[in-house]
């Protein structure tokens, strides 16, 4: 590795222009799932393609089907091409009621341990994160006059909700994209003080059912017993799907499962991880998965079938004595690698049928379908990355799993050949997808340092 404390120092001494600007991109209310916000997933595309022309990359918006894609090159150099990938795109600020400060108006807010907190809708997830990246080519530019190796960007504006143009973007613009590894900055760090790499995701299946029984809600003395309640139906197909001992009993979905690899589980047991501690964290203390696996087994490396909401009745204030007629649940499995999504929603929806009485009905509608991902936990490119974060970081770098998911990495293996190299920094307390998102000043601070380090790491690897 080369010196770049010049870079570093330079990092340090302009950090609130860098702020600045995660401060303009974060007032953006790009929410991509709602289309009453569509100008503005445009806008935010828009301010990151300008943003990447003013540190002298050639980038521009590219229409789509669905949000806008950015592309950007850099200045041609010798060295390895890689391509960093980011997401534009944020979570509904929903429920505002619950946010302290605006979630679109970014605020510094000082804790009682020395951390500054950044809060904001995608402070971490994943504007925080994305510019880390950015404002490290920006420095480095902004020192040296070029990059180190050649970079392409490619921020996307669809992944909160589901990366639909993704795949055929990808298909259509393979060529111009292909690169040598794939970086990506929108996962966590191990704890406060431990980097991390992330080298496994998991999938995702997302179901919503919706069950009808009469044909009208219903007096319940007058029809109950009688009558088949919808609720109750939904609440039969609910309680079918696990087993006593935290199992997914749908027929065929463990198929292809593999236990853990003796390799990735010694890496996991080296981790510092409070099983016990974890749980507290979140007002529990019994593990409701598999039994005889251990916590970190269970959100990194096994399925997972979970209830995400579910209505049906009456629930309004006060009571009211009534047979519901249609009952709904919003459905998500997280997946493992050998599993198919396609069968494992063929599977879901075969297990349902077969609890629907003959003459109720039930219907599907599609939410999401991505396979799980590992990357490799050797090569070259990741040893460079893991000794540029161990320096910043003065701890060594750890190689993680996360229970999350990021689709569109398996679409860069399959359809650019590349690897992806997930470097994170947010911490586990930043509440993404809920109110008062937060990302740390430190983790900013820190993030763009380590990536300066980065890349000088992989021009050389
Ligand atoms: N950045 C997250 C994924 C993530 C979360 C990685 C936590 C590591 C730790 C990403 O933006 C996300 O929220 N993904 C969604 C999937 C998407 C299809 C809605 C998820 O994991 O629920
Ligand atoms: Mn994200
Ligand atoms: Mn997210």
């Amino acid at each position: 590795m080369s010196d770049v404390s010049d870079i570093l120092d330079h990092v340090d001494a302009t950090l609130d222009t860098r702020l600045e600007r995660l401060f303009d991109l974060i007032r953006i209310p790009s929410v991509s799932t709602d289309p009453g916000y569509a100008d503005d997933c445009r806008r935010a595309a828009e301010w990151l393609a300008a943003d990447l022309v003013s540190m002298g990359l050639e980038a521009s918006v590219r229409t789509t089907q669905g949000h806008p894609m950015v592309v950007a090159h850099s200045p041609k150099v010798s060295g390895p091409q890689v391509l960093f990938y980011g997401h534009y795109d944020v979570q509904p600020a929903d429920p505002i009621a619950l946010w302290d400060s605006e979630p679109f108006e970014p605020v510094l807010r000082p804790q009682p341990d020395g951390e500054t907190h950044i809060v904001g809708r995608g402070a971490s997830d994943d504007k925080g994160a994305l510019m880390t990246f950015v404002e490290a080519c920006r420095a480095y530019v902004e020192i040296r006059g070029a990059l180190p190796l050649n970079v392409k960007f490619l921020f996307e504006g669809e992944e909160e909700s589901g990366s639909r143009s993704l795949a055929p973007f990808l298909e259509a613009t393979a060529d111009e994209l292909r690169a040598d590894t794939v970086l990506v900055c929108d996962t966590d760090m191990w704890d406060r003080e431990t980097p991390a790499v992330t080298t496994m995701l998991r999938g995702l299946v997302g179901q919503e059912i919706t069950i009808t029984c009469a044909d009208r809600d219903l007096h319940s003395g007058m029809f109950g017993n009688a009558a088949r309640n919808a609720a109750q139906v939904l609440g039969d197909v609910i309680s079918s799907l696990r087993t006593s001992d935290g199992g997914v009993a749908i027929a065929g979905f463990y198929d292809g499962v593999s236990d853990l690899d003796p390799a990735i589980a010694a890496l996991w047991d080296r981790l510092p991880f409070d099983q016990e501690k974890f749980l507290s964290d979140i007002g529990l203390t019994i593990p409701a998965g598999e039994a005889g696996r251990s916590v970190l087994e269970q959100v990194w490396a096994r399925p997972s079938c979970e209830i995400n909401g579910m209505w049906s009745g009456y629930t309004e204030p006060g009571f009211k004595t009534v047979i519901p007629a249609v009952a709904s649940a919003k459905i998500s499995f997280r997946l493992v690698a050998g599993q198919d999504p396609e069968k494992i929603r063929a599977a879901f929806q075969d297990h349902v049928r077969a609890l629907i009485p003959d003459d109720c009905s039930v219907s599907f509608a599609d939410h999401g379908l991505s396979p799980a991902t590992s990357m490799p936990t050797d090569g070259a490119f990741l040893k460079a990355t893991l000794q540029a974060l161990s320096e910043e970081w003065q701890t060594e770098a750890a190689v993680a799993g996360t229970g999350g998911s990021i689709p569109i990495i398996g679409e860069f293996q399959r359809r650019l050949g590349a690897e992806a190299l997930l470097v994170g920094f947010g911490r586990f307390d930043n509440r993404i997808h809920s109110p008062n998102e937060k990302y740390d000043l430190s983790s900013y601070h820190k993030g763009i340092r380590s990536w300066v380090r980065i890349l000088d790491a992989l021009s050389q690897a």
